[in-house]
Parts: structure tokens; sequence; C-alpha cells
């Protein structure tokens, strides 16, 4: 007997702009089910309206500030009430500072700490255990080339 198969919700954080907003039609085109996250609600709804016009599937928006240690955790707690399993996680939420280090403002190197890391960290960890329970799903990191060049 053929199994309906599960919905292949996609989450990608920082969908709002830029890559994450381009990831959002590329998963869309391919029938992937959406939840889109950053901090300005506006333009994920903006963006779900476009998606929705496009392609059928499901897009969820949800308002929410990443660098807050909290917001994965509500994030995952967001999508249990919704009832969504994440199948495929986009970490792509993330900024770059230029400058020197000395002299750059601290707050905001924390800050760039807590959402290119530690939101990732957390994101991965709270998703990752239902993926491997399902036998399915994967988790995409956006980083930077620049990972990989030295600097001074
Ligand atoms: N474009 C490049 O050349 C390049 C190079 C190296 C690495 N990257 C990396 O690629 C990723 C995407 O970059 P992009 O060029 O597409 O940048 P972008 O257009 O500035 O997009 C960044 C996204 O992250 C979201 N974001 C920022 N702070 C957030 C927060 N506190 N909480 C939740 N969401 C937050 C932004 O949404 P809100 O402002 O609405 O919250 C936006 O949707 C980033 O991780 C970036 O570091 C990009």
């Amino acid at each position: 007997m053929a199994t309906m198969e599960e919905p292949r919700w996609t989450l990608i954080t920082g969908a709002s702009s830029g890559i994450g907003a381009e990831l959002a039609r590329v998963f869309a085109e391919r029938g992937y089910p959406l939840v889109l996250a950053a901090r300005r609600h506006e333009r994920l709804v903006a963006l779900g309206a476009e998606i929705r016009r496009n392609h059928d599937v499901p897009v969820e928006s949800l308002a929410i500030d990443l660098e807050d240690r909290e917001a994965p955790r509500d994030l995952h707690d967001m999508l249990l009430e919704r009832g969504i399993a994440v199948h495929t996680l986009v970490n792509n939420a993330g900024f770059g500072l230029r400058g020197y280090f000395a002299s750059l403002p601290h707050e905001r190197q924390l800050a760039m700490i807590d959402l290119n890391v530690m939101a990732l960290t957390s994101l991965s960890r709270l998703m990752l255990p239902g993926m491997i329970e399902r036998r399915r799903g994967g988790i995409l990191n956006v980083a930077s080339l620049a990972a990989f060049q030295a600097g001074p």
C-alpha cells in the first residue's frame, strides 16, 4: 500500500533578503513547504505571498531575532505548536563585520557570534534528532569563502 509522504518542511533563517530569499524561491520551485524566519516580518510576509502566487506550497512566516540566545528554542516551540517537523534546515541568517578586531564595537562582535555561531549550533542541535529519528532531512549551512582565506 502506498504511504503518504510527509511534507518536506524547510526552515530558512534570514529569508527576508539576499541569499535566504533566493533559496526560499529555489526550494519552493522544487515543491518544499517553507518556514521563513528573520526579524523583518513584513518582508517575510511579502515573500510568502509572492511564493504562494508562483508555487503551490504552504509558507509560514515567523518573526524572530536570532541574536537572542532563547530564540532557537522559541522557534523550535513555535514549530511544534504548528505541528511542523523540519525536514531541511537552512542556517543562513548571519552578518559579517569588517574592520580591526581591536576597534570594532564589542557588542556587535558578540552579536555576530550569537547569530552566526550560537543560533546555528542551537538550531542544528534542536532539529537534528528529529531528522535522525525520521531518517530523512538535512542541514545546509551558508558560510563564506572568507573562512578559507588567510587574513591579516
Ligand atoms: N553575500 C555575500 O557575499 C556573503 C559572503 C559571505 C557570507 N555570506 C553569508 O551568507 C548569509 C546570507 O547573506 P546575504 O548576503 O544574503 O545577507 P543579507 O541580505 O544581509 O541577509 C541576511 C539575512 O539574515 C537575517 N538576519 C540578520 N540578523 C538577524 C537576526 N538577528 N535574527 C534573524 N535574522 C537575522 C536578515 O533578516 P532581518 O534583517 O530581517 O532579520 C536577512 O534576511 C549570511 O550568513 C552571510 O554572512 C554572504
